[in-house]
């Protein structure tokens, strides 16, 4: 009997990945795609617990649910609720005690086990809770991914050992796993035989992934550009400290991989990358960035910040607007310091009073956008090859991406533009969150 799937997903990539998998999963078992939760016969949270609010929004969004789940009862149907992802594995007991309507909590680790989790679900008897870090990977358990346009999300990468001191990642995913080389190659040619044209591998630290045999990520994607119709690569995120000779090199020789790299700083204070655990310091990256774009000259750089981590004086935070002056950035994502439960930097004294974090973000992102709109600005007349991925939010519009990852929309009605395809276009104007243009 068809059963309708409504999975919501909040937090990284990897997050995106997994919900789209854990689709996959599911579809032998009947269930396709629904619109919304009210007409689901099963919602899945994908949950993110790498800040205090992202980690709330869970037990807001389950007391809607609760409502949905409570009604299709009484008209005598069912709702199964799930939560997974990185909530569910920090937090697993405690949603169940504050949720106990919740029929299944799953951890990132253990969706490849989602149909017996539903078959036990629907026999009722309590809730069903699995949040193990498995010997087995789940990989080896998942169905060939479905493609959905012509850019997708390929894992190849999972786990953190490196223990930055404000971060829960490496307790919600557990230790570092690569994927095996031919695994990662035969996932990429199943996405372009169904007509992907771009893959972004994905990794909390997914130029850390190596494999027997000397294979690094260099060498990974060297492989993949070989790959008949995957014309566009890309790899995110990357941890400075894991960015070897030969990644660098395939920036300068491999055309398919696009000139813009997600390198996540967090500060530019020697202090403060050291009381993180950060592993490198400020004087490292500004090398790394400098040996980047040697090899690629067209290179943009995108980084995470945290402003008003424990400790952090005025004066560390002066080194990090120094820094992002210096680099220049074309996108980025940045944040409040935000306490997490378990956590040494939770712990450490000097914790920064609230509205300091908040001023000083405020400087940053005051920065940070101007460096984007210059950037922006700076394309205007440029000619740039555009992947035509999605439909615009105006119709007779189609909406693409930048090698640089900006959003470009382009009016229809040239026969050289097609949905999925990769079209030259002259940048013609900036608007706020999008680059328009016409076919060059
Ligand atoms: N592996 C990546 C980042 C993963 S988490 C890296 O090492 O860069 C994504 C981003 O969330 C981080 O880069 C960081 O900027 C932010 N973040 C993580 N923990 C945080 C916390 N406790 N408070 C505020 N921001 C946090
Ligand atoms: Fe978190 Fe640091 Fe690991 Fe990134 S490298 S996931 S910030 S612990
Ligand atoms: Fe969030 Fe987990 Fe990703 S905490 S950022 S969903 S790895």
């Amino acid at each position: 009997m068809a059963k309708r799937l409504f999975v919501k997903t909040y937090g990284c990539q990897m997050n995106v990945y997994d919900s789209a998998r854990m689709a996959d999963v599911l579809a032998p078992l009947g269930y396709t795609s629904a619109d919304g939760a009210e007409d689901a016969d099963m919602v899945i949270l994908n949950t993110c617990h790498i800040r205090e609010k992202a980690a709330e929004k869970v037990f807001s969004e389950l007391g809607r649910l609760r409502k949905l789940q409570a009604a299709k009862a009484e008209s005598g149907g069912r709702m199964i609720l799930a939560v997974a992802g990185c909530v569910a594995q920090a937090e697993g007991e405690e949603i169940l005690r504050r949720a106990p309507f919740v029929d299944i909590v799953l951890g990132p680790q253990t969706y490849h086990r989602l149909p017996e989790m539903v078959a036990r679900a629907s026999r009722a008897g309590g809730a069903v809770l699995d949040t193990e870090f498995p010997l087995e990977p789940k990989f080896d358990f998942l169905p060939e991914t479905r493609a959905e346009g012509s850019s997708a999300f390929l894992s190849v990468q999972e786990g953190c050992d490196k223990f930055c001191t404000f971060c829960v990642v490496p307790y919600t995913r557990g230790a570092e796993y690569s994927r095996s080389a031919a695994a990662v190659l035969a996932e990429a040619r199943g996405l372009a035989a169904q007509g992907v044209r771009e893959i972004t591998l994905l990794g909390q630290n997914v130029n850390g992934w190596r494999h027997d045999d000397g294979w690094t990520l260099g060498r990974l994607i060297r492989a993949l550009a070989e790959i008949d119709g995957v014309e566009r690569i890309r790899y995110t995120t990357s941890h400075p400290r894991d960015m070897d000779d030969d990644l660098i090199a395939a920036h300068a020789e491999v055309p398919r991989l696009m000139p813009f790299l997600h390198l996540p700083v967090q500060s530019g204070s020697d202090r403060i990358l050291q009381a993180m655990n950060r592993g490198h310091d400020r004087a490292a990256y500004l090398r790394l960035v400098d040996r980047l774009k040697q090899a690629q000259p067209d290179l943009a750089l995108s980084s995470d910040f945290i402003t008003g981590f424990p400790g952090e004086t005025d004066s560390d935070f002066e080194d990090t607007m120094d820094l992002v002056r210096r680099v220049g950035f074309v996108q980025t994502y940045s944040f409040k310091y935000s306490p997490r439960p378990g956590t040494p930097a939770a712990l450490m004294p000097n914790q920064v009073p609230e509205a300091v974090k908040e001023e000083r973000l405020a400087q940053l992102q005051a920065l940070l956008l101007r460096q984007t709109e210059a950037f922006n600005q700076s394309c205007v007349g440029r000619e740039m090859r555009v992947l035509l991925d999605r439909p615009g939010r105006h119709q007779g519009q189609l909406l693409g991406r930048s090698p640089y990852m900006q959003p470009v929309h382009v009016r229809m009605g040239d026969s050289s533009l097609a949905l999925g395809g990769i079209a030259r276009l002259r940048i013609t104007r900036v608007h706020p969150n999008s680059l328009e243009g016409i076919p060059a």
